[in-house]
């Protein structure tokens, strides 16, 4: 037998490369506001820079690193931009980065409170940290009959939201037969289409999930949730769930948690409260008004990963039946059993989601909630706030430009007077000049530039470089007929 390590890397080069990956991050968000931030790559051109085949023999570290300055960074759109407010916010911090680093050197697959202990109880206990600090319900805590779990994506905790419902609802009876065709499930119609497609996964069917009417600010209306609801049982369907949102993603519009809530338990329905991006307002008391009559939700659901400084992936789930949860998705397998799960007096993660094996991400959300503390991240967020209405006052004061819905946080919604095709074409002339990177949405079938700030860089020198900008964009529309 050989005594060599064969073709590994030694700790010596780990240690030697770990660290130039280390400064090549840091050099990277010194120097991130030279990158245009929209890539600039033509479909095909990365994969035309790669060799066709992989390497016979391996490799210098150093020259991977060099590829990905060469080859990776053109390819990149730069999503930790202080100059990116597209779409909602994924953003980052460097605490976050080493609980990711720690996570993947331990390489742990927490599946089991047995296959490592740390990694399911410090989830459990930041998940209990987290309901007090963003003043959600006692009934989401471990220590009673609920609990939280950290998910990969908001899409995947609705549909674990919606598969308990519709378990509870038909008393597990789609779990072992399937889906009778009787299951209606219910959403705004400007919820997030994850909704949709979970009720396409669950069995339950596009058609079955009504899609309710908003009100003029884009807001689930309560009354024709209870209209659809009641004409659904008067034709002998079976209601079984309710989503709600807490910011949507096109206008960060906010349902009113507490009416939908009353209908829903009037009706016996399960609620879930997406609140993906907004659930972090939470942070601040002055925002928690948002998610009022969170206490009659059955789950509820936000993303680190979008503006809690948590790089993705990583989204909160409670429940406060954790039963109905674990009884909806729990496998038997031999080859799991183990004492502690036997005992009772462990979690088993593995039975709250989709998937069997988990990644260690409670270590990045700990670095991250121990880093800033409480007031620390209150202070980002609430400086965000300030500069998203910063901007919407601007669109306010300015005759070319409206605000096209209201801002209740850190996004706004804007238009320019012209219609459809000049804010195409601002967007468009913005994003090509690689300045910054806005997204639209249609609001009453409108095209609507939206400005999301969330980037931990953004600073006020930034949000009035994009009004610039957007200003100078407009004025270059008077010379177009
Ligand atoms: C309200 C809302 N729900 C769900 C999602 C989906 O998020 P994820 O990528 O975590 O599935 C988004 C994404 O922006 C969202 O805004």
């Amino acid at each position: 037998m050989t005594s060599k390590p064969g073709h590994h890397m030694t700790p010596d080069d780990f240690r030697r490369h770990g660290k130039a990956v280390v400064d090549w991050i840091a050099d990277y968000y010194e120097r991130i506001e030279s990158f245009p931030v929209v890539s600039r790559a033509k479909p095909g051109d990365i994969r035309d820079s790669l060799p066709a085949n992989p390497p016979e023999h391996g490799e210098s570290f150093e020259a991977m690193l060099q590829d990905v300055e060469e080859l990776i960074l053109p390819g990149i759109t730069h999503w930790q931009s202080p100059n990116f407010y597209a779409y909602f916010p994924s953003n980052n911090s460097f605490p976050s980065m080493l609980g990711e680093m720690l996570s993947a050197g331990l390489g742990v697959q927490g599946m089991l409170w047995a296959t490592s202990p740390a990694c399911t109880e410090l989830e459990t206990h930041v998940l209990d940290w987290l309901v007090r600090m963003l003043g959600l319900p006692d009934a989401y805590l471990s220590t009673g009959l609920g609990g939280g779990v950290i998910q990969d994506t908001a899409s995947s905790s609705s549909l674990c939201a919606l598969l308990a419902g519709r378990e509870r609802a038909t008393q597990f009876a789609s779990n072992e037969r399937g889906c009778d065709g009787r299951l209606t499930a219910y959403t705004s119609s400007h919820a997030h289409f994850c909704v949709e497609k979970a009720a396409k996964i669950a069995g339950i069917g596009r058609e079955n999930l009504r899609q309710i009417a908003v009100d003029l600010d884009y807001a689930m209306r309560p009354d024709a949730l209870a209209a659809a609801i009641r004409k659904d049982l008067d034709a002998g369907r079976v209601p079984c769930f309710v989503c709600a949102t807490v910011g949507t993603t096109s206008s960060n519009a906010m349902d009113p948690v507490r009416a939908i809530g009353e209908i829903c338990r009037e009706y016996g329905i399960w609620l879930h409260v997406d609140a993906a991006m907004s659930g972090t307002a939470a942070l601040c008391p002055e925002f928690r008004h948002f998610q009022d009559g969170v206490e009659l939700a059955d789950s509820y659901s936000f993303n680190p990963h979008k503006w809690m400084f948590t790089n993705f992936d990583c989204n909160c789930f409670y429940v406060r039946d954790r039963k109905a949860l674990v009884n909806t998705l729990s496998m038997v397998a031999d080859i799991l059993y183990n004492r502690a799960t036997e005992s009772g007096a462990v979690i088993d993660y593995r039975d709250w989601h989709i998937p069997l094996g988990r990644r260690f991400r409670a270590l990045k959300l700990w670095f991250v909630i121990r880093h800033y503390g409480v007031e620390g991240l209150r202070y980002h967020v609430r400086r965000h706030v300030e500069l998203a209405q910063h901007f919407a006052k601007w669109v306010r004061d300015e005759s070319r430009f409206e605000l096209a819905a209201p801002a209740p946080l850190n996004l706004v919604c804007f238009r320019h007077y012209r219609g459809d095709a000049a804010n195409q074409r601002i967007m468009d002339r913005l994003n090509a000049s690689g300045d910054l990177y806005l997204t639209h949405t249609r609001l009453d079938g409108r095209l609507t530039l939206r400005l999301c700030v969330g980037q931990w860089q953004t600073e006020l020198r930034h949000v009035e470089r994009a009004r610039q900008r957007i200003l100078e964009e407009a004025a270059a529309l008077e010379h177009v007929a």
